[in-house]
């Protein structure tokens, strides 16, 4: 199978395409041929060696992943092959993750959808609720077209909000109103900020809450299978060029999120 490794730490284009041996489940673990793979900042930031959490070299940049579960290893019971589910897999054709991190996907849910969504929406939720956001009450989001942004919009609106979201151009401000934003502002005109930045890790919740993490995973997962939240993916790009993908992010041309497929 082909996989995107990271062999050096840098830019994108370090990036290389291989041929490795197709992996094999064992006990409690689930193999996946993925279909379709989000792609982050956090990932630009992984393979330069600027995020909270380094890897050891080589290995698959991503983070979250789509696909059809293809064999189980023994004693794995609550998913078989054919399967569709979300995984935290990378920029691999095939993965092979523990059966207890595979969420089982609706049919409702395509595998693009799957994998703009994990990241972004769970860290943008959690920033909702730690703002404890009400309905009636402003949401203002900054950097609102960017993956977690606009998450903020789509989730800060099914929750009741006025949302006002800031971004660079008009072709991000008008995919904002689109996910329903009420008022959008062009910041490079000029803007006081006025918004204050509570930071965080999704990692660092699952450690610190783990009930509230899956609690919030099953709610946004309710809320996807029945299309009231509506991941946004500006670009579709094969597995081999990973690479252009995040440099489209580095660039700030991604609105939402890029997805391989
Ligand atoms: N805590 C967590 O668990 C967690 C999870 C996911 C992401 N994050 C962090 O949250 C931030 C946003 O992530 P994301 O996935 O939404 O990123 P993204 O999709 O790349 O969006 C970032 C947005 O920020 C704006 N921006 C302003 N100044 C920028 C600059 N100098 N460089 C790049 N973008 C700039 C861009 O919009 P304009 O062009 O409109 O300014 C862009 O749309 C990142 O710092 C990421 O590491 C944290």
């Amino acid at each position: 199978m082909k996989a995107v490794f990271c062999e050096k730490l840098g830019s994108p284009e370090a990036l290389v395409l291989r041929e490795v041996v197709s992996p094999v489940p064992g006990p409690g673990e689930v193999k996946v041929a993925l279909r379709a793979r989000g792609v982050s900042f956090v990932d630009v930031l992984m393979i330069a060696g600027q995020y909270q959490v380094k890897r050891e070299l080589p290995f698959i940049p991503g983070g979250e992943a789509a696909g059809v579960v293809l064999e189980t290893g023994p004693g794995v019971e609550r998913v078989k092959p054919g399967d569709r589910v979300l995984v935290p897999g990378g920029f691999a054709e095939e993965t092979v993750v523990a059966a207890q991190r595979v969420t089982s996907l609706p049919d409702s849910v395509s595998f693009e959808t799957a994998a703009a969504f994990r990241s972004s929406y769970c860290t943008a939720y959690y920033a909702l609720q730690r703002g404890r956001l009400l309905a009636g009450e402003v949401l203002l989001v900054h950097g609102a077209a960017g993956g977690v942004g606009l998450a903020a919009v789509d989730m800060g609106k099914l929750l009741g909000a006025t949302v006002i979201a800031t971004a660079s151009t008009a072709e991000k401000l008008a995919v904002c109103q689109q996910l329903g934003a009420d008022h959008v502002i062009n910041y490079t005109q000029g803007f006081r900020d006025q918004a204050e930045a509570i930071g965080f890790t999704i990692g660092g919740l699952a450690r610190l809450d783990p009930a509230r993490e899956k609690r919030n995973f099953a709610i946004l997962m309710g809320w996807l299978a029945a299309g009231r939240i509506t991941p946004y993916v500006s670009h579709r790009l094969p597995l081999a060029r990973a690479a252009e993908a995040l440099q489209l992010i580095r660039e700030r041309k991604v609105i939402g999120k890029a997805v391989l497929v």
